[in-house]
This record gives C-alpha cells, sequence and structure tokens, in this order.
C-alpha cells in the first residue's frame, strides 16, 4: 500500500513552483527582448494629389459631392457657374481605422497632420460660404443627410451637439459668420466637439481663407493639447501665422471611441466657394492593431512604408501570442497543481480506510473489467446496504463484488466495520473477504463531494445462493442432513466470532438471505455490513449503538429500547430464529413454544418442516428444536453461549442454561 505522506506532496507543489517560475521569467525575457528590438514605430501615410503615384484610391474614401479632381481633391462641387455648386457637401477619410486611445493599457496617441488645401472664391461676388473641416469621428466615416451650409458637412443641426457614432471632433476654417460664431469676422478658425458652435476659434482678416494654404494639426497624449496652426504661406497676402487650441477632456472616452476616422469636409449653402486638398500627411504614435484591419493592412502597407507596415501587424500578433500563452501556461499550472494536491489528498484518505487491515486493494479498473462494467447481467444480489455482482478477476478467480450504497451521512462507517471485522477471520463458514476497492468519480473535486466515494468489497463467490432461496423459493425441498449442515455451520461460524475472535465480532444481521451456500451446501455467513466489533475484554465494556438488523431476527430486546447494550445474546436470539426457520419452515417461535409446552409427545413431528415430509433423524430434528427454543428465550440469561450451543449440537445431553460468564472461551 503506497501511502502519500505530507512530505512527498509538499516535494510536489515545490517542483510546480519551480516550474511555474522558470516558465514566468522566461516569457518575461521574451516580452522585455520584443520591447527593446522593435520600439512601436508610428503610425504614418502620406498622399501628394500632383503625383498620381503617391497615393492610391483604395486607401481614401469619398462621400457626398468630394471627388478626386486631377491633381487635387474637392470636397464640394468643382464647377463653379452650374447651379450644383450650391447647397453641397462632402468628405474624404483616410479608408483605415486609427487608434486613438487603447482602454486595456490606458495608452493615448499623439498625433500630427500636415495638408495643403485651398479655398477659392467665385470671382466677382462678395458672399462665399462656408468653409472646411479637418475632422476625427467614428470609423468609418458617415457624413450626414442633412448637413451642408453652415454645418459643413459634419452634423444634422445647428442646436444639438452630435452623440454615440456621430460625434466628432473638428477643426473648421470657417468663411461665413454664423450666430453661434465669433462676431466682427466672417473668416475665423475653431475646434468643435460633436457641435458646430465651437470652444475655441480665432478670428482672421476679412477674406484671409483665400488662396492656397497650409495647416498642421497637432494633439499631444501628455498634455491632452489639440493645436491647429494655419500658414497662408502660398496665398500673396502676407499675414502671420494663426493658431487655435484646446485641451481635450481626460479621457477622450466621452468624445470619441477608440478608433477613429480622420479626414476632411466641408459644405456650400446659399453662398458658394471651392474646397481643395492637395496634399496630406499624417502621423501618429499608436500603431494601428493588426486585428481590426485583418485584410487591409497588405494594401495600405504596400502603399505607405511597407515595412512599418508589417512589422506592426507582426508585433501585435506577437504580444497577444505572448499574454495568451502567458494566461494558458498559468491556467495549466493551477490545474496541475490542483490536481496534483487533490490527488494525494485523495489517496491519502482512500489508504487510510484499509489501515489496520493486511486485505489487498483492488484498483476499480480490476474490479469494474471483472464484472464487465457492473453489468445488469452479473448482477446476483440486491439488499439493503448495496448491489452484489458475480465476476472473475484476471486469474479466472470467481469473485462476488458488493458495490456498498453510502449511507446517509455520505459516510462508510458500515464498510469499515465490514473491513475490519471480516478481514480478521479466516473461517470456512464465513464469507472469506479477498479486497476491497475505492473509487471516486472526479478524483480533481472529490474534497467538495465527498459522498461521491463509491466502495467496493471483493468477496469469494459462493456459488450456489442462499438459504432463504432453499428454504422458500426453489422447488426442490432441502433434506434434513443438508438443513443440520447448514446449522453446524452457523453455529460454528458463530461460535468462532464469538470466541475465537479477540475481540469478539458480533454479526447483527443474522437472517436466512445472509446465509450462503456452496455446492456441497456448506453454509457461509456473509453480509458483515451491520457488523461492529465488540471490545470484550470484560463484561462491562459492551458497546451501545443504534439497534439495527432485519426485524423478525432481530433480538426484541434491542428492538425495545432503540439504543442497547449489544451483546453475543443477541446473535444467538438471532441464530435461534433462524434455527426455527429451518427446521420449521417458518420463524414463529410463539407457536412452536406453545406446542413444546402443550404436546410434548408429538412435539417433534408436529414441528418439523412439512416439506420433509417425515424424512428426517428425530435426535437431531429434537436437538435442534430444543436449541432454538432456548436461544430465542425471551430472557437472554436464559440463552445458551455459542460455545455451549455447538457442544449441545454435537454431543447431545445437557444444554446448560446461560452463565454469567458465557463469553468466555471454553
Ligand atoms: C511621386 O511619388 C512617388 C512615390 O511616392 C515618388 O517616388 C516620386 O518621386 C514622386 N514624383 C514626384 C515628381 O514627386
Ligand atoms: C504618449 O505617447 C507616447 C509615445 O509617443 C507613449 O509612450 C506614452 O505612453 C503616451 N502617453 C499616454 C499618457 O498615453
Ligand atoms: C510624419 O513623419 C514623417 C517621417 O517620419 C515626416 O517626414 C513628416 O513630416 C511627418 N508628418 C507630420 C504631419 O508630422
Ligand atoms: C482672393 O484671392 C485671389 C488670388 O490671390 C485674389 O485675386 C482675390 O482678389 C481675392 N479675393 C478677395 C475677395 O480678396
Amino acid at each position: 500500500m503506497v501511502v502519500v505522506s505530507p512530505a512527498t506532496s509538499r516535494l510536489g507543489i515545490i517542483l510546480a513552483g519551480c516550474l511555474f517560475s522558470f516558465l514566468l521569467s522566461h516569457d518575461h525575457v521574451v516580452i522585455a527582448h520584443a520591447a527593446t528590438a522593435s520600439p512601436a514605430p508610428p503610425l504614418s501615410f502620406s498622399f501628394d494629389f500632383a503625383n498620381t503615384s503617391d497615393y492610391s484610391l483604395q486607401d481614401l474614401r469619398f462621400e457626398g459631392d468630394a471627388a478626386l479632381n486631377g491633381d487635387l481633391v474637392d470636397l464640394t462641387c468643382n464647377s463653379v457657374e452650374s447651379k450644383e455648386n450650391y447647397y453641397c457637401k462632402g468628405r474624404m477619410s483616410y479608408n483605415h481605422p486609427i487608434p486613438l486611445y487603447d482602454k486595456s493599457t490606458g495608452e493615448v496617441a499623439s498625433f500630427a497632420t500636415t495638408f495643403i488645401f485651398a479655398i477659392h472664391l467665385i470671382p466677382n461676388r462678395t458672399k462665399k460660404g462656408d468653409g472646411l473641416t479637418f475632422f476625427l469621428s467614428t470609423y468609418p466615416s458617415r457624413l450626414p443627410p442633412e448637413s451642408s451650409s453652415n454645418l459643413l458637412g459634419l452634423i444634422s443641426s445647428s442646436d444639438t451637439s452630435a452623440v454615440g457614432e456621430d460625434r466628432f471632433v473638428a477643426v473648421e476654417f470657417d468663411t461665413y459668420s454664423n450666430p453661434w460664431d465669433p462676431t466682427g469676422a466672417s473668416d475665423h478658425i475653431g475646434i468643435d466637439l460633436s457641435s458646430v458652435t465651437s470652444v475655441s476659434t480665432t478670428r482672421l482678416p476679412s477674406y484671409s481663407l483665400n488662396g492656397t494654404m497650409t495647416a498642421t494639426i497637432t494633439f499631444v497624449n501628455t498634455t491632452r493639447t489639440l493645436e491647429a496652426i494655419l500658414h497662408f504661406d502660398y496665398s500673396n497676402h502676407s499675414l502671420a501665422a494663426a493658431r487655435v487650441k484646446t485641451q481635450l477632456p481626460d479621457p477622450l472616452d466621452a468624445l470619441l471611441p477608440p478608433v477613429v476616422a480622420v479626414g476632411f469636409s466641408a459644405a456650400t449653402g446659399g453662398n458658394t466657394e471651392l474646397h481643395q486638398i492637395h496634399s496630406w500627411s499624417f502621423n501618429s504614435t499608436m500603431a494601428p492593431r493588426a486585428r481590426e484591419t485583418p485584410t487591409e493592412t497588405p494594401t495600405w502597407a504596400n502603399n505607405v512604408q511597407p515595412e512599418q507596415g508589417q512589422v506592426h501587424a507582426t508585433k501585435g500578433r506577437d504580444n497577444s501570442l505572448i499574454i495568451g500563452g502567458a494566461v494558458v501556461v498559468a491556467l495549466a499550472l493551477v490545474v496541475i497543481i490542483w490536481s496534483i494536491l487533490s490527488w494525494c489528498r485523495w489517496t491519502r484518505t482512500r489508504d487510510s480506510f484499509g489501515t489496520g487491515t493486511r486485505l489487498k486493494r483492488f484498483e476499480y479498473r480490476e474490479v469494474s473489467t471483472a464484472t464487465d462494467g457492473f453489468s445488469d447481467k452479473k448482477k446476483i444480489g440486491a439488499g439493503g446496504f448495496g448491489v452484489v455482482y458475480s465476476g472473475s478477476l484476471k486469474a479466472d478467480q470467481p469473485v462476488a463484488v458488493k458495490k456498498i450504497l453510502k449511507d446517509s451521512r455520505g459516510e462508510f462507517k458500515d464498510f469499515l466495520a465490514e473491513l475490519d471485522a471480516v478481514g480478521r477471520t479466516g473461517h470456512g463458514n464465513v464469507v472469506r473477504l479477498e479486497g476491497w476497492c475505492c473509487s471516486i468519480n472526479n478524483f480533481m473535486f472529490w474534497c467538495l463531494h465527498r459522498q461521491n466515494v463509491k466502495l467496493f468489497l471483493v468477496y469469494e463467490l459462493v456459488p450456489n445462493g442462499n438459504l432463504h432461496e432453499h428454504l422458500h423459493e426453489r422447488p426442490e425441498v432441502l433434506s434434513w442432513a443438508r438443513r443440520y449442515k447448514i446449522v453446524k455451520g452457523i453455529g460454528s461460524a458463530l461460535h468462532y466470532l464469538h470466541h475465537l475472535c479477540k475481540p469478539c465480532i458480533l454479526h447483527r444481521d443474522i437472517k436466512p438471505s445472509n446465509i450462503l451456500l456452496d455446492h456441497d451446501f456448506n453454509a457461509k455467513l456473509g453480509d458483515f455490513g451491520l457488523s461492529r466489533v465488540a471490545q470484550y475484554d470484560d463484561d462491562t465494556s459492551l458497546i451501545t449503538a443504534v439497534a439495527v438488523g432485519t426485524v423478525d431476527y432481530m433480538d426484541p430486546l434491542c428492538k425495545k429500547h432503540g439504543q442497547v447494550k449489544l451483546r453475543p445474546s443477541s446473535d444467538v436470539y438471532s441464530f435461534g430464529i433462524v434455527l426455527l426457520e429451518i427446521l420449521h419452515g417458518e420463524n414463529n417461535p410463539d407457536l412452536l413454544r406453545k406446542l413444546h409446552r402443550d404436546q410434548p409427545e408429538t412435539f417433534v413431528s408436529d414441528a418439523a418442516d412439512k416439506k420433509l415430509d417425515g424424512q428426517f433423524d428425530k435426535i437431531e430434528m429434537e436437538r435442534v428444536i430444543v436449541l432454538a427454543l432456548q436461544c430465542c428465550d425471551l430472557d437472554e440469561s436464559q440463552r445458551p453461549s455459542m460455545a455451549a450451543a455447538m457442544l449441545f449440537l454435537e454431543n447431545g445431553g445437557e444444554l446448560p442454561p446461560a452463565t454469567p460468564d458465557r463469553s468466555k472461551p471454553p
């Protein structure tokens, strides 16, 4: 028997711990390496619309009236004379998502964009409108349907703020003075947060937003400052650069989603002008996540900085692989450690069942194979304490396997008592216990579900049924010679248990169905499920236990009190009742006592089982009757000891009345 000591399980924990820290440190090295070898390269793209090989239309999204027009992009209509020039709106945006912040890491991008754009007024007109913006919005960009005129292609209403998917952040280059715009000048730049009413504005000289200009817009993640600088470098008027800036709220969640679209919008109304983009460059410190643009990455990478694009994608995958791998490894280790601990605890508990016996412990596998997986065909009996299967072990050794039903407390006290009691017997009239087996559905959780522990006892197979069947169920009559042999067999077993075992063993459940027969009609006492070991070294040390047993065969003294002192005399009583049943066919002590008292002359033939048809040895029959009646005497002190009972059966003569020291071996 292998007992897993606490030291062994400690060793298991230490080994698992070493493995765990090794893997952790290994992972650490991999992560550090990835971080130092390739510092996160920025997201970057640039388009020069004057150079057809410097951009790809796949990278651009045009909405509304926006379109590529020769060497520039017109955001609104390009024909100044046509009617469609009025109430136009359009957007051009980058056709890939741009990460702005990462909720899981808390990182926020810094970005910078520079673009050369033009606003051209219509010759000979003093009225102009409405302006152009650079915006960030939900990806992909969606041009609001009713956003022409002073709504700048940003929003459907000037009265409300955009919410949800419609939110935006924009820098406006506005040429028309609306009621919500700064007074005094139609031309101004401003910062718009989901509304055309700017949070920050800078007034410009009238008609200064006329011609080609350069704007640079930056966002710095540490200060959350969004700033736009406008240079009038390509225009004829030599104005100083204009700026507008604001600090965006922290966090950015309320303002924009983590991934955004970036681009330009513009609109015209009853007044009109041209809004054009010549070139555009954009950089961000946050690389696009490979996962979000699985199919687009190659195109994007081909047109813009191929090496960097691929590095971003691979690195993103690497990181998630490393993190995913670490999580899996950690989980696996937890499971492994838990398994080791559970297994150690389980085997320790399992083996403790067998402590103090020299019985063999069978593996569940062996027991299950022997009984064809406890198939119904192999079932040979079922009692109050378990189901019994016949089976055959590897060496063709026939066995009976008793699957112990758990008692209400989910414990196996009776099982242990049986192991203990039977394990020490070695008598021909006691069913031999070959070993035991203990299994569990799932050892991982056994400490949570102790009642799932299953216990099995492996007995020698006693092939010829039990006494109850032979007396009452089988057609052939059990002859007296066989009955007498059975009586002596049971007596001998009880004599052995009561007097030759130290400490004495009480069976406590003697009844015909617990008396098994082999082909030679040798009786074998089985089912010690209820037996207890009585500490029987002195007269007073009788154990107390809840009265158990089968009612008909149970000592009335036990029935009366419930809690009783268990004595060998209770077994003697049950033995007497069984004898009456063997000789008379029924166990009716009162009737037989009456017969014995009233008709002493004809008593023997009246009492004998009618099935025997007078075929019996009169002397033997008389001895059994006398013994049976005295054994089931209601006065405990009149019952004989098993030693005296055996002497009487063998030799006849006087049946000595019980004496106080009946317990002592002769
Ligand atoms: C046009 O763009 C390509 C690709 O960016 C570049 O190699 C080429 O020099 C550009 N041509 C001019 C005239 O700028
Ligand atoms: C700002 O961007 C830098 C990269 O340029 C990054 O290392 C840093 O973590 C960012 N800071 C915040 C607060 O996101
Ligand atoms: C983006 O980065 C490139 C090179 O890294 C640089 O040439 C360009 O000026 C940058 N653009 C902006 C808008 O900062
Ligand atoms: C706008 O700019 C053009 C070209 O520089 C100029 O001819 C025109 O007079 C300007 N318009 C106004 C209203 O200042």
